[in-house]
């Protein structure tokens, strides 16, 4: 047994997250810590929602919120969401918690301690009607580049020319309109990350087993410079982590918050000791998770995330934790997802393009979505949501591969055998069929440990067909009319088969897998180490039902009716926001 803590990347707490989102990250993660659970690992799963930043304050003034009221509400709408798509955190905390705020502010306490932060003197723009200096996207204008007259102060919407405020033609502030606006000086943090070039360069490359994209991203970084220059840890902004060092004031920075990306990643942290929280424990049981010297030595750590995430994984949040000079754990392993696209184009949180969490549930159970997702994981390609090809995996894996194998025979031992296993002795074709289970199923975790997530769900899917192919050459459907016991080796072993997948496709299909164990009567989801053995745990006599159609199959006139419905969704403005 070994214990894993596994993260998945935090989403922003400014809408309804959409597929693409999930599949790069939460979804993922998810897989691999079921996955890892029923191998009898313990686990900690840890997910939370990103509150801070800019994004949180202007959607929440979008919704006409207060922005810890918008905050409290996105994150029961994420939680519920997340528990729809089955997600299994054992936390799923959020970056504006006291416990985030505590240790993020002894994170800056340590590095300023120990040298890794400076104080920059720069020039920013002060709104004086609204008494504060605002960031980038606070500051309208017009655009130099096309004359359009909504241009935001760190990129025009309409021409995508990246812009510096000041280039900005009549400026006024976002917030209330006024154009009485002036340069001042005032006072960031600087991180100092350039310094540990050579410390995250070693430790990178001492990488061997990390995904290429990972790497190969990280490398980039650190070779280009761009991604180590020292950076500006705080923000001049309402909401956020107030900057302290430790419980001691910071001189100089009254009103200021740290920047989002700084404290994000420790909520991974943070939500770890909320779960304690949570749960009644002491510090002792979050620690052990997270500090070497207080038992996390053992602990092997499992980071899921997009692509965009890499860097802030790869160099800052490192820094963070090395410039701490407290015995923290560092990542273990980074699986990295390139995007999935949608229908041609990209799904777009800001233009509500593609499908989001809540429209999904809306259509479908969570299984039909798990499964598409995982079995095209955009793991070494960004990979494309089509319509076509997600009707056509559905109906073809789920419904007529497995579902098909499933009714087929608990209906027929329901009608043969009394809803009862029939007793029998296997003879050659079972145990050859055993044998040649053993070798796939040995595939199958071999790449679920490995992350292969594709080629994962590729071996489950033979997986199941073989069982199809089993039954269609025994044909105990010809033997149950001369010599009724002839055909119950074979239905006997279908029927433990069906149990067999329930349990081995639970981390991809959740609730099929429940559903199915519940029908069996059978609790005890043991993982099948020995498969001779494990298709034999349902004993001759042993009573099931037969479960109602686990995968409806989706109808040509029913796939063309979302396809229309979705196009017409591409249009401005987050339709997901907007959801109540
Ligand atoms: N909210 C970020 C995003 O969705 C991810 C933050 S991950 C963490 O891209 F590092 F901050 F935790
Ligand atoms: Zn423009």
């Amino acid at each position: 047994m070994t214990r894993f803590l596994i993260t998945s990347a935090i989403p922003y707490i400014n809408g309804i997250k959409h597929l693409g989102n999930l599949v790069g990250s939460q979804l993922p993660a998810d897989l691999y810590a079921r996955y890892l659970r029923q191998r009898g690992h313990d686990v900690m799963f840890i997910c939370a929602t990103d509150e801070h930043g800019t994004p949180a304050e202007l959607a929440a003034r979008k919704a006409k919120m207060d922005v810890a009221d918008y905050c409290d509400k996105m994150h029961a709408v994420q939680s519920e969401l997340a528990a729809g798509f089955r997600l299994s955190f054992d936390h799923f905390g959020r970056s504006s918690s006291e416990r985030n705020h505590r240790l993020t502010q002894h994170f800056a306490g340590r590095l300023a301690a120990n040298g890794h932060i400076r104080e920059v003197e720069e020039e920013q723009i002060y709104s004086v009607a609204d008494g504060r200096f605002l960031p980038d996207r606070y500051v309208r204008g017009e655009c130099p580049a096309c004359g359009y007259a909504q241009a935001r102060g760190d990129q025009c919407e309409n021409c995508t020319k990246q812009l510096n405020p000041v280039d900005l033609i009549n400026p006024r502030s976002e917030i209330s309109g006024s154009t009485a606006l002036e340069m001042r000086l005032t006072t960031h943090l600087h991180l100092c990350q350039s310094a540990f070039r050579d410390q995250l360069a070693e430790w990178i490359d001492s990488q061997h087993d990390w995904p290429k994209l990972t790497t190969s991203i990280a490398r980039k970084w650190l070779r280009d410079g761009d991604g180590l220059q020292d950076r500006g840890i705080t923000r001049d902004l309402d909401w956020g982590v107030p900057v302290k060092r430790g419980d001691e004031d910071w001189p100089g920075m009254e009103g200021k918050v740290f920047y989002v990306w700084f404290d994000a990643p420790i909520e991974y942290i943070a939500a770890t000791a909320e779960w304690a929280d949570k749960h009644g424990h002491g510090d002792s049981h979050w620690l052990r998770w997270w500090r070497n010297d207080k038992g996390a030595r053992d602990v092997r750590y499992v980071q899921f995330m997009g692509k965009d995430n890499v860097p802030f994984h790869t160099l800052s949040f490192p820094v963070t934790i090395m410039g701490s000079g407290e015995d923290w754990k560092l990542v273990d392993y980074i699986k990295s997802f390139n995007f999935l696209n949608y229908d041609g184009g990209q799904f777009s949180t800001s233009l509500g393009r593609g499908i989001f969490m809540d429209q999904a549930l809306a259509l479908l159970p969570s299984d039909y979505w798990r499964w598409w997702l995982l079995s095209h994981a955009p793991e070494y390609s960004d990979s494309e949501f089509t319509w076509d090809d997600f009707v056509t995996s559905v109906n073809k894996d789920l419904a007529d591969v497995l579902g098909n194998f499933v009714r087929r025979i608990t209906k027929f031992a329901a009608a043969h055998f009394d809803s009862t296993v029939p007793t029998g002795d296997w003879g050659p074709a079972e145990q050859a069929f055993a044998e040649r289970l053993q070798i796939r199923i040995t595939r199958f975790q071999d790449r679920m440990e490995a992350l292969e997530i594709r080629k994962a769900a590729q071996e489950l899917r033979a997986i199941w067909a073989a069982g199809n192919e089993f039954l269609q050459d025994a044909e105990p459907w010809k033997d149950i009319r001369q010599d009724k016991s002839k055909a119950a080796p074979t239905t006997a072993l279908c029927l433990n088969l069906v149990r067999l997948y329930a349990i081995i496709s639970q981390p991809f299909i959740p609730d099929f897998s429940a559903s199915i164990l519940q029908c069996l009567n059978n609790p005890h989801a043991d993982w099948p180490e020995n498969v001779a053995g494990a298709l034999k745990t349902l004993p001759g006599g042993h009573a099931f039902s037969v479960p109602d159609v686990a995968f409806t199959k989706i109808s040509a006139e029913q796939r063309d009716r979302w396809k229309a419905r979705f196009a017409g969704a591409d249009k401005p403005g987050n339709a997901a926001v907007d959801t109540p």
